[in-house]
């Protein structure tokens, strides 16, 4: 079987892949930290490059919101194109006190409100981690560059258009600090082919206040979390 949603060849994707939701971002980061980036998947324009990032190879894909369209393509990158570090740069709502528009989220844990882990699990539960080497260069980094981040549990929600406006309350309740749709997905499936994962996140809006991070906000904050996410090349 081949892939049917990237349409490289297989040696174009470096092992080590970010992975924004939005494909334009993916665009945006090749074109802003890349060297010599290189388009390689233009299907359903979800853009991936590939390019040099400080002498390493790297690449960026593009992976649409939520868990189902992001494992397609997590799925694609690492059955076909051996992609072994997959690092989710993305955004979340706050349900956190401390966590403002602009913080970055280091996502420890991802819960989830879906099915597909009752499925793959029968109704049990798995709790899916990122991978730990990961998560501490991007704390390490994050503390060196004095930002302002929290390291904790996130919950991967099926639902962006919440009828019930106290959906999070249970979440909040437990510590879980910032909402978003991918995160549980990824670990699963990192997880069931041995492969790393991490996602970092920045806070683009506050489901306690209904605040939301301005344009300046988010691209500061956007760059910020590629360097977090560049800086677990290194040893
Ligand atoms: N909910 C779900 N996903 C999100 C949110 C949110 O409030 N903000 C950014 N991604």
């Amino acid at each position: 079987m081949k892939a049917l949603h990237i349409e490289a060849s297989p040696d174009q994707i470096a092992p080590f892949v970010m992975l924004p939701g939005d494909p334009l971002r993916a665009k945006h980061i090749a074109e802003t930290f890349f060297e010599n980036p290189n388009c390689y998947n233009q299907i359903r324009n979800m853009f991936g490059f590939t390019g040099n990032w400080q002498g390493q190879r790297v690449s960026v894909q593009g992976t649409g919101m939520g868990i189902p369209s992001m494992s397609i393509y997590v799925n694609e990158l690492i059955r076909f194109y051996n992609a072994k570090t997959l690092i989710r740069v993305g955004t979340c709502g706050s349900i956190h006190p401390d966590l403002k528009c602009g913080d970055i989220i280091l996502a420890q844990g991802g819960c989830s409100d879906g099915n597909i882990n009752n499925h793959t699990f029968s109704g049990m539960n798995f709790a899916p981690i990122a991978d730990f080497d990961l998560l501490r260069k991007a704390a390490r980094k994050a503390e060196e560059l004095n930002l302002h981040f929290k390291t904790g549990n996130v919950l991967s929600s099926d639902v962006f258009y919440n009828d019930n406006k106290d959906f999070y309350r249970i979440w909040a309740d437990h510590n879980v600090l910032g909402i978003e749709m991918e995160t549980a997905g990824l670990y699963t499936i990192a997880a069931k082919h041995k492969v790393r994962a991490l996602s970092i996140l920045t806070v683009s809006d506050n489901i306690l206040t209904g605040e939301l991070s301005t344009p300046t906000e988010r691209q500061t904050s956007f760059t910020t979390m590629v360097h977090l996410a560049l800086s677990c090349t290194k040893v």
